[in-house]
């Protein structure tokens, strides 16, 4: 005997299907248009959802997740999900809707989703957050991958541009490779544990690659990765690695997002220290807020216990932030494993969570988004 419910609704449905978010986007499908034809009968379902490109390497995760919510409905015995693509329009209409602009109807007729926004949005609640040094090699991009691993594990939303165009080495320290998604013009980042990540190098034919670029250039590359890229309105910290000597890429992130703030990194000795004010200095006229300074490469203690070395000199770091009216948001040691986190693509943070400098890095971390708190969400917490 068969103990027969009724139908559920094509409102039913989508009400279930509304926490499903697409895992590229992170937004749900619904409210992205993505949920297309729906037929009930007899407790079966089908259901179309629309990809955005025919190749959508996570088909199969957003067919897994819209079955499982489907079946999970009271009355429904089967599902079928029939897996379609976008035509040119549809995807033109998706991507200005991601972009802020006119909303699609909501396939359900029911009041529409809320104004979607990009970093560029005068409400976007993204804290930027500009990693600069003066010297070249002190660290920056080290500092920046495990800053960024690190908030992650806090469960903090975070990206990364790396701003580094001739010299990209994000890719590498966070172990992420691969082609960005494109839909028409927009790129969607790659992510590499929860972290999103934009780089000339996932563009570049080969890692070896020479860029020869020339300012202008590199100014629209810079450009593209802030405003064409779709990070997600709902991304909370977005860090900027940027090249050694900073000037005019400070200026473009400046220019395009005028709320950022900028963390510099240094070295103890004396001669860091005078090269990062100048990076101080652009911060002050292109009206960056400088948030602390990161002191990298302080002392290196060969063996547990054995007595401390400090190879680059003392105290840089904190002279400097006495200079700027800013704190020391740490002093991170010379560790072996730091450097070999950063060239096989696991950071330290992740790897030795309790190693003396991922400590540091941590603790920084925290210091960063105590510094700069986010706005919660209503939306929080959806996860396909
Ligand atoms: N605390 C540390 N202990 C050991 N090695 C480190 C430490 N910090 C950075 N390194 C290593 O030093 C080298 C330079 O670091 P990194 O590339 O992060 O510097 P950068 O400031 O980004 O350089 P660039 O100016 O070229 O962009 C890398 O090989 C990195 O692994
Ligand atoms: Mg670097």
């Amino acid at each position: 005997m068969t103990n027969r419910q009724s139908s559920p609704t094509r409102e039913q449905i989508l009400e279930a299907l509304r926490d499903v978010q697409d895992p590229e986007l992170h937004r749900s499908i619904v409210e992205l248009n993505m949920v297309r034809e729906i037929a009930v009968k007899d407790g079966w379902v089908t259901v179309e959802v629309l990809l955005t490109i025919s190749g959508c390497p996570l088909r199969e995760t957003i067919a897994n997740a819209v079955t499982e919510r489907i079946r999970a409905i009271p009355g429904v015995s089967d599902v079928e999900v029939r897996l379609g693509v976008m035509d040119r329009e549809q995807r033109q209409a998706l991507v200005r809707q991601l972009h802020g602009g006119e909303l699609p109807a909501s396939p359900d007729g029911a009041t529409p989703p809320p104004r979607m926004q990009g970093l560029l949005a005068e409400g976007s609640t993204t804290r930027v957050i500009a990693i600069a040094s003066g010297k070249g090699g002190v660290g920056k991009s080290t500092v920046t991958a495990n800053l960024a691993a690190a908030m992650a594990l806090d469960g903090r939303r975070v990206g990364v541009i790396d701003a580094d165009i001739y010299g990209f080495s994000i890719p590498r320290m966070l172990g992420v490779t691969g082609r960005p998604t494109a839909i028409d013009q927009m790129l969607i980042p790659l992510e590499s544990d929860g972290i999103r990540v934009m780089s000339i190098g996932f563009l570049m034919p080969d890692e070896s690659e020479a860029v020869v670029w020339r300012g202008p250039m590199l100014h629209r590359a810079l450009v593209t990765f802030i405003s064409d890229v779709h990070w997600g309105d709902d991304l909370e910290y977005l860090l900027i690695d940027l090249p050694p000597g900073t000037g005019d890429v400070s200026l473009t992130i400046a220019q395009t997002l005028p709320r950022s703030s900028m963390l510099i990194v240094t070295t103890p000795q004396p001669a860091a220290v005078s090269v990062a004010r100048r990076a101080a200095k652009m911060a002050e006229l292109v009206n960056m807020e400088v948030i602390g300074v990161v002191e990298n490469m302080s002392g290196f203690t060969p063996a547990p216990g054995a007595p401390t070395v400090d190879l680059f000199g003392r105290g840089g770091g904190q002279r400097l932030a006495g200079i700027l009216g800013v704190p020391l948001l740490g002093e991170i040691p010379i560790d072996l494993a730091l450097r070999e986190g950063g060239d096989s693509g696991l950071p330290l943070v992740r790897t030795h969570p309790d190693s003396p400098a991922s400590k540091v890095l941590r603790e920084v971390a925290r210091r960063v988004v105590a510094r700069l708190p986010v706005a919660t969400r209503a939306s929080e917490g959806r996860i396909p």
